[in-house]
């Protein structure tokens, strides 16, 4: 991977979008990179969760590269959303939990990646947006599908129609990040949230995972039954016995194993 930089911590992963000189936009090369990146977690069973940064001091991701999309025609700029939305929804659907470090600008397509991730913790200097109206374009990254479904279409209409920038502490009051970190704090808070994660019982952490994605989709009837299932899933595995058995024994559980 040319733009990004992968770094293990235990069963942690830290990668970091490394593009300095354009805040870190996504062009074809980092999307690429995006793809590889979550071939590569996915592939690695010692990672149990993942975070996602930007380098530099100033920007997360400061949107798809404006300059790459200047020049596209209408089937290259389909081309260009879908390329972007299907490594965001393989992302999204990366069996491990995933956080964005929100340390700067997310804009437009960073906004997007930053929803793609499952949980956003951002720096006080952190900007949030989805100005695309006012290039001329809409959100291209699921930017209206999954702002919409973050925050409530009545303030995702807002937002994206107005295309104003909001900054940490309104990110926080409408519920599109879960906590704001002074700069210095985020990652250590990152780290420190993932090895809580990384401590529980992964396959069921994974299997919580999908059943709020999948269920999400469903009618509660159905969704009810997805639960279930994945309820009964962890069920006879070494996790579940060596979890439950710690409690009766009024002990403190081995480390879980991951089987
Ligand atoms: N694409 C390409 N290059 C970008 C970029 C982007 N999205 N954002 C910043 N850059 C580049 C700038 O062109 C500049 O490069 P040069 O030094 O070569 O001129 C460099 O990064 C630094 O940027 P600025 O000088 O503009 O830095 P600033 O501190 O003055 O402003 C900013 C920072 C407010 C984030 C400003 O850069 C900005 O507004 N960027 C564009 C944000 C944006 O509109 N993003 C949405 C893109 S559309 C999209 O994402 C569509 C989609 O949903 C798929």
């Amino acid at each position: 991977m040319t733009h990004i930089l992968l770094e293990k911590k235990g069963s942690v992963a830290i990668a970091t979008i490394n593009r300095p000189k354009a805040l870190n936009a996504l062009n074809s090369e980092v999307l690429n990179d995006l793809n590889t990146l979550v071939d590569e977690v996915k592939a690695d069973p010692g990672i149990r969760v993942l975070i996602l940064t930007g380098s530099g001091e100033k920007a997360f991701v400061a949107g798809a590269d404006i300059g790459e999309m200047s020049t596209l025609t209408k089937a290259e700029g389909e081309a260009f959303g879908k390329k972007g939305n299907d490594v965001f929804r393989k992302l999204e659907t990366l069996p491990i939990p995933v956080i964005a470090a929100v340390n700067g600008y997310a804009l437009g397509g960073g906004c997007e990646l930053s929803m793609a991730c499952g949980i956003r913790i951002c720096a006080e200097t952190a900007v949030f947006g989805q100005p695309e109206t006012g290039l001329g374009i809409t959100p291209g990254f699921g930017g209206t599908q999954r702002l919409a479904r973050l925050i409530g279409p009545g303030m995702a209409k807002q937002l994206i129609y107005s295309a104003r920038n909001i900054k940490a502490d309104e990110a926080l009051r409408i519920g599109l990040v879960n906590a704001v970190y002074s700069a210095e704090e985020l990652l250590p808070a990152a780290e420190k949230l993932a090895e809580t994660i990384a401590k529980n019982a992964p396959i069921t952490v994974r299997a919580c995972k999908k059943a709020i994605n999948e269920g999400l989709e469903l009618p509660m009837d159905e969704a009810v039954v997805l639960e279930e299932k994945l309820f009964g899933g962890c069920f006879e595995t070494e996790d579940q016995k060596e979890g439950m058995g710690a409690f009766l024994e009024k002990r403190k559980h081995e480390p879980y194993r991951n089987c």
